[in-house]
């Protein structure tokens, strides 16, 4: 059977057409296949099966016959990558299956429990107000990017984790890095191994001071590596993951779900004027936007059928959440964005055993930041077209470079 080429699929553009967020997002609509279960050829020059429809991505993210594991070979790779040694693939849990999987998910669910999150609602508002603070007193014009979008999120996942934000500049450019389909291998490594030691001194910093365990990792030194359940370099690997993805996805949600409410005036005013409806709004941000681009690749370690289609025990499959977002059999106004949907049966933070363990957080911080952002910058919209904003088209997490606003 012949395959799709990824470059003419959306999900992977080669690089950046400068053509704006929303002529990708509207090419992806268009870019909903005929069948369901397609095949394509990868941007690595192998082939996988791309799942597109709502149904059919939740029973393959739910099928214990495939794997999340990398390291398999015919794993359906989107990218290069540098081989790993043993050390460096310890603790990140997202690339695990079985029992190694749920061993270290384990240690990290009541951490991001929704009633543990709401705790810690008041410290999310006051990274918020003083983030806006802050832009307030700066004055017009900013970008809400660097100013606003990227720092609530990552301020917040330090604090928890026990990270200094003062080094965000260090681990928010590794983090991209790590995101890049187009990051060379060897640049990636590099950075990565920079990441884990970093996170290694912290891990013995906390190891020797047995008083420090207000945070997560000082948390997680007391009572799991200190008991012998956890080796400090898989606590630096679930660190190094809760790092990555707690501040880059948000961030990335955060900054376009400004542009897309900016872009219809009437949606910032309804926010402002009833922040109840947030919570729903934010679904459907989520949906609409799908952060989550590229797809999330599985290989099939046994003969698996999925929306009718037999694949094989060995050949690779990657599960379109974006597209699975936009099923008209689930959503009513699939390809367009629709602040009354009902939208909260969404895939965006994925499905199954990896499903995303930060949502709570993730929800509540796009709901404070946009309720604030609504109720105190009533003025607020960009100096450019959309056309003009730069996007990060080559991440595997979509999002702005920038989003320059006034007010
Ligand atoms: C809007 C923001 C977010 C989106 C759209 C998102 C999306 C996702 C998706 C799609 C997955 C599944 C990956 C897979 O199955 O291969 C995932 C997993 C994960 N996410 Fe998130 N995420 C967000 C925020 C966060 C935050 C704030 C954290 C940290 C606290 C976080 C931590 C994780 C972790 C640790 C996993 C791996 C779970 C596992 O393998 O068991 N995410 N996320």
């Amino acid at each position: 059977m012949t395959a799709t080429a990824a470059t003419d699929l959306p999900l992977w553009p080669p690089t950046n057409p400068h053509h704006g967020p929303f002529a990708l997002l509207d090419s992806e609509a268009q870019g909903r296949l005929d069948q369901p279960v397609t095949r394509v050829l990868l941007p690595t020059g192998a082939t996988a099966w791309l799942v597109t429809r709502h149904a059919d991505v939740r029973e393959l993210l739910r099928h214990p016959g495939l794997s999340a594991n990398f390291e398999k070979p015919g794993f359906p790779l989107l990218r290069r990558l540098p081989p790993q040694s043993e050390v460096d693939r310890q603790g990140g849990f997202i690339r695990m299956d079985g029992d190694e999987h749920v061993r270290l998910r384990r240690m990290l669910t009541a951490e991001f429990m929704i009633k543990n999150v709401r705790r810690i609602e008041p410290l999310i508002q006051r990274t918020v107000d003083e983030t806006l603070d802050a832009l307030e007193a700066a004055g017009p014009p900013a970008d809400l990017v660097e100013a606003f979008a990227l720092p609530v999120p990552s301020m917040v996942i330090c604090h928890l984790l026990g990270v200094p934000y003062a080094d965000h500049a260090f681990f928010q450019a590794r983090s991209r890095t790590l995101l890049d389909r187009t990051a060379p291998p060897d640049r990636l490594r590099a950075e990565v191994g920079q990441l884990r030691d970093y996170l290694r001194e912290l891990v013995v910093a906390r190891q020797a001071d047995a008083g420090a365990t207000t945070d997560l990792i000082g948390r997680l030194v007391r009572d799991r590596v200190d008991t012998g359940q956890l080796t400090v370099d898989e606590l630096v690997g679930m660190a190094l993951l809760l790092l990555v993805a707690g501040h880059e996805t948000t961030a990335n949600m955060i900054g376009l779900s400004t542009l897309l409410l900016l872009r219809d005036p009437g949606c910032l005013d309804a926010l402002r004027e009833h922040p109840d409806r947030a919570p729903a709004l934010v679904e459907e941000l989520l949906r609409y936007l799908s952060v989550v681009r590229t797809g999330l690749p599985r290989l099939a370690v046994e003969d698996v059928e999925i929306g009718g289609r037999l694949i094989r025990a060995g050949e690779g499959v990657i599960a379109v959440l974006s597209l699975a977002n936009r099923d008209p059999e689930v959503f009513d106004t699939a390809d367009d964005f629709d602040p009354y949907q009902q939208a909260h049966q969404h895939l965006a933070f994925g499905f199954g055993v990896h499903q995303c363990i930060g949502q709570p957080l993730a929800r509540a911080e796009l709901r404070i930041a946009l309720v604030e952002l609504a109720r105190r910058f009533p003025g607020l919209r960009t100096t450019v077209t959309p056309e003009q904003i730069p996007t990060r088209d080559t991440s595997v997490v979509f999002g702005l470079d920038s989003l320059p606003v006034t007010w």
